[in-house]
């Protein structure tokens, strides 16, 4: 359940349908309209009996005479951040942990800033600010800023965090906790890897317990994107939406981190056959329908993948005998 899911139902209760709310941000306006209302920001009102384009807790915009007026106003609001923030403990804190700055270069850190923006964004989808943590570093941005991420948890006591970790040895199964961890971590030059794990080794040694979690994709990480923001999008979604991590992982992914795990696929699909003793490795069409189940590629994609590879697609019609196919 997202907050706005809350909302909703609270806003039923009170029989409100259609709300006036002006300079409202259009992608998932009622998402956004309750995470304005569970940071304070605003409140629902009694409206003025006007006609005014309305969004209505359908999450459609309509022309009408408003329940309520989102805003802010001096007299008593019908719905407030009190009414959401009691079921404040089915959400998990976001805390990105920037630690590591010291070690990105200047472009990386550009790219950090933006990914921490984004992340507010998915944020704001499923739940409000101030359910973002930022460690380590001043983002300016109205999430909640800590020195360090010992001193949130150890402040917050909680009874489970996760970091999530792609070289960890257990894997992230889309199961709740209090906190998820993500390293503030950009992976454009040098070799970082490892660099979440020293994350958690610090954290261990400063005595603070915390799970660590891989993503994976059918057994290899490869395929998962490793934005933060896009990370935060896949717990999210597993944890709130109840959703499963593989769909959670599609419906975060693009055309790029699909085919880096389209070219692994190929490979270790692909057979060997040989014809008037010219040998050569194949993959079947049928291959597509099977990954593009799972993988965001079309088929252009794959054949485009399996032609620079130098691995033809055959026919399934073909058979391994008339291929004269050997084990790969
Ligand atoms: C770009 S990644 C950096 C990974 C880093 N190179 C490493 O090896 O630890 C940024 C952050 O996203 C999260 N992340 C990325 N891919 C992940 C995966 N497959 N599983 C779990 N967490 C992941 C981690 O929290 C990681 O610190």
């Amino acid at each position: 359940m997202r907050l706005k899911d809350i909302f909703i139902e609270k806003a039923r209760e009170r029989g409100i349908e259609k709300i006036y709310a002006p300079r409202l941000k259009k992608s998932d306006p009622l998402a956004f309209l309750a995470s304005q209302i569970a940071s304070g920001r605003i409140s629902l009102y009694k409206p003025k009996k006007s006609n005014r384009l309305c969004l209505t807790i359908y999450g459609e915009f309509v022309e009408g005479i408003p329940d309520a007026f989102a805003g802010k106003g001096d007299g008593k609001a019908i719905l407030d951040k009190n009414d959401l923030l009691d079921f404040s403990s089915r959400f998990p804190y976001i805390v990105i942990d920037c630690s590591l700055r010291d070690i990105h270069s200047q472009k990386e850190l550009i790219s950090l800033d933006k990914q921490i923006r984004k992340t507010l964004s998915v944020v704001r989808k499923f739940m409000w600010d101030e359910r973002l943590v930022i460690t380590s570093f001043n983002s300016g941005i109205s999430a909640l800023h800590y020195p360090s991420t010992e001193d949130f948890l150890e402040k917050m006591g909680f009874k489970k965090a996760v970091l999530l970790d792609p070289n960890a040895e257990e894997k992230f199964n889309g199961e709740r906790a209090e906190c998820f961890i993500i390293g503030g971590i950009v992976d454009k030059s040098g070799n970082k890897k490892g660099a979440t794990e020293k994350i958690y080794r610090r954290l261990e040694k400063s005595g603070i317990e915390v799970e660590r979690r891989r993503i994976e994709l059918r057994g290899d990480i490869t395929g998962v994107p490793d934005r933060i923001n896009l990370i935060a999008e896949i717990v999210l979604r597993a944890v709130l939406d109840g959703c499963d991590v593989e769909k959670a992982i599609y419906l975060s992914q693009n055309r790029k981190i699909a085919r880096w795990r389209l070219r692994k696929e190929i490979v270790r699909k692909s057979e060997i056959a040989s014809i008037n003793g010219r040998r050569f490795r194949f993959i079947r069409k049928s291959l597509f329908k099977d990954l593009s189940g799972w993988l965001k590629i079309n088929e252009e994609d794959f054949y485009r993948c399996a032609r620079d590879m130098g691995i033809i697609v055959i026919d399934d019609s073909l058979t391994p005998k008339r291929l004269k196919v050997k084990p790969f």
